[in-house]
């Protein structure tokens, strides 16, 4: 029965893409990136950098940090290399509907913005959420994803809602939209590098609570003893993952742009988000 609950509440989180984006009470402007008629105000030539070999033929190089199941994790038989997922799903048709091949640098989380900036890497998807902060340093596509920061807690914590966490020891993972929550609460907390990191921490007795998106924090769930989920929708607001490029790219953000939009459409998307929750709890 959770299990049923669970792939509901990913279909439908897949599906409701209108709803407005923020990241914890930062304010972000939702729709910017939803509505792809939109012009891009921002023309820069740092574009340029990448712009040659992202045509038919060529490759499409993808950042990723790959610590973020189910849309990102390193597996034996992954859909791009070692790399499986939601995002290397989407990421590997998004080059092929372009005569493109998908290749993956995968990196820190926190770096993945910068190596955009500097043309290492084409495209992000790491199911990154669109906040204004980012959107000052790059473009988002089309959202594909609808999210929420949750809890994930002791079965037996008294934590019930976001304010519980208020003399609790908190951890979180450096650079995610779940540190910027924590923070905007004006909580104490500890970063770690890895999401798995915090969880262990939380596991073995460490820390109180971790913040953490929702989907990735099922797959904790589902993989470690003990844990439960508790969501505050009061406090968390709802976050939407896009593909990040470069300022001023939109020929790239086009054909992006092209490929999500015919994958929300016909149903890719949804059904990459059961078959991966699936496989992933399947252990
Ligand atoms: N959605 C969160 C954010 O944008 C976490 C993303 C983490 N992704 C990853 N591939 N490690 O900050």
């Amino acid at each position: 029965m959770k299990k049923a609950t669970k792939l509901l509440a990913l279909l439908l989180s897949a599906i409701m893409l209108t709803s407005v984006l923020t990241a914890c009470g930062s304010d972000a402007a939702a729709t910017e990136g939803q509505d792809t008629t939109q012009a891009v105000d921002t023309e820069t030539d740092a574009a340029a950098d990448t712009q040659a070999d992202t045509a038919e033929g060529g490759t499409l190089t993808f950042g990723t940090n790959a610590e973020f199941p189910p849309f990102e994790f390193v597996s034996a038989n992954g859909v791009i290399d070692q790399y499986d997922g939601i995002d290397m799903a989407i990421a590997k048709k998004i080059a092929e509907d372009n005569g493109m091949t998908a290749a993956i640098e995968n990196m820190e989380f926190d770096s993945l913005l910068i190596a955009l900036q500097n043309g290492q890497i084409d495209a992000v998807i790491a199911g990154m959420t669109v906040t204004d902060e980012r959107l000052e340093a790059v473009d988002f596509s089309t959202p594909y994803y609808t999210a929420t920061q949750v809890m994930i807690v002791k079965e037996d914590s008294d934590i019930a809602k976001a304010a519980d966490m208020a003399d609790k020891k908190i951890c979180v993972v450096q650079g995610y939209t779940g540190e910027v929550c924590v923070q905007e609460m004006g909580y104490d907390y500890e970063a770690f590098k890895k999401g798995t990191e915090a969880v262990m921490e939380l596991v073995n007795g460490k820390c109180d609570v971790v913040v953490i998106d929702s989907a990735t924090a099922q797959k904790y769930v589902d993989d470690n003893e003990g844990l439960k989920i508790v969501e505050d929708p009061d406090a968390f607001e709802s976050e939407e993952y896009a593909i990040a490029v470069q300022k001023g790219n939109t020929e790239l953000l086009d054909k992006v742009n092209a490929s999500i939009e015919a994958m929300l459409a016909d149903g890719t998307i949804s059904e990459l988000g059961v078959q991966y929750t699936e496989e992933t709890s399947a252990e």
